[in-house]
Formats: C-alpha cells, structure tokens, sequence
C-alpha cells in the first residue's frame, strides 16, 4: 500500500514535513509512506494554465496522487489558513479529481497551544468539497509541536507517536475497506 505525504510548509526544518518522516517510519509493514517534494515547483494556478498537456510539475503531482492508495497532509497554518502553496496544490486539482473517493489523513500542527486548528478546519473543509474520503480517526491536531520533537526533528513525545500511528491504521483499515477505485 502506497501512501503519499504532503506537507504544507516548504521549509527545510519544517516540523510539519519532521512529522510526515517519523510517520514514515511508523508505518506498518507493507505500508510505504513516500513524502511528496514537488509543491515548490508548481506553478500559481489559473484556469487558464489548467490545459493538455498540464505543466510538467502539475503532471507529476496527478500521476503521484493517482498512483497511491491514500494521501496524508500535514500542514502548519498561516494567518489562520493553511499556508497559500498548499491551497495552490489544490487548485490543481479541483478539475482533474485525484481527491475524489481518495482516503486522506488531515493533521495540522503549529508551535501554539491551538495547533493549527483552524488551517486544520478549512483543509478538511477543502477535500471535503473535493469529495475526498475523510475517514474517521484518521484526522489530527499537534500542539506544541516544537516541545514534542528533538533537534532532528524525531518524535520525542512517546503519546504523540502513539497518536500517528493511530492515524495511520485508521488510514490504512480505510483503504482496506473502500473499493478499488483505480
Ligand atoms: C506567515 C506566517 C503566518 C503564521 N500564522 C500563524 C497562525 O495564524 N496561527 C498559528 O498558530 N501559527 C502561525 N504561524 C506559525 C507557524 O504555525 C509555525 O511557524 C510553524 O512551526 C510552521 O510550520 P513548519 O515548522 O512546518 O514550517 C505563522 C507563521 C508564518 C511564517
């Protein structure tokens, strides 16, 4: 089973894209977690740009999320959204509907004791408009983030690797249950 992360910070000591690799480290065996490095490279979307043959990067992006079996986002917040390159990524994708049916894992998490709650709640609302499939317990919120990761960015929090790996068998037990869907 394949899942692909999304992190919705670009930054290179992102808390956010930390948690996506100690999730790939969490996972259960036959459960490939692969990060997604393309977000900085899609260009700012327009419908008039969303034409065949789709930019390159914008291919790539489509054939990743076809390809794999569930998706998890994990974003910090900005301004009380989700960070502008997340949302451009959806953009993308609201007329070619990789999300649809797709069993996706939303988590935020933020420094603060709200942990990105409300980029967390406008995510979700998003792929629900997006038809995703959003299963239950496959959803989280981090607060105090920094405290809960050492200088490595690994998860020191033993409750907060508890947490992912929940996470990702309430995923993984989606996929399972949900049809193929090509
Ligand atoms: C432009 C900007 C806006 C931010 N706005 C919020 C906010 O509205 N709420 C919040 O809790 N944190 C906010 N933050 C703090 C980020 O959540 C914090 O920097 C977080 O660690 C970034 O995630 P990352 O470590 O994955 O890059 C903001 C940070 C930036 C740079």
């Amino acid at each position: 089973m394949n899942i692909l992360a999304i992190s919705g910070s670009l930054r290179a000591a992102s808390t956010n894209t930390s948690l996506l690799r100690a999730a790939a480290t969490l996972a259960p065996s036959g459960v490939t977690i692969t990060i997604y490095d393309g977000l900085d490279d899609l260009p700012h979307f327009s419908p008039e740009r969303d034409v065949e043959p789709a930019p390159d990067s914008v291919s790539r992006l489509r054939t990743q999320l076809r390809q794999a079996d569930a998706v998890m986002i994990c974003t910090p917040e900005y301004i009380h959204g989700m960070p502008g390159v997340l949302k451009n990524m959806l953009d993308w994708l609201a007329s070619s509907g990789e999300f649809v049916y797709k069993p996706v894992s939303v988590i935020s998490a933020g420094p603060s004791a709200s942990g990105g709650s409300r980029a967390h709640a406008l995510l979700f609302h998003t792929l629900e408009v997006l038809t995703a499939h959003l299963p239950e317990g496959a959803s989280l919120i981090v607060p105090s983030v920094k405290m809960r990761l050492n200088g490595h960015g690994e998860i020191t929090d033993p409750v907060l690797a508890q947490e992912l790996k929940s996470v990702i068998d309430s995923l993984v037990n989606a996929v399972q249950a949900s049809p193929a869907i090509g």
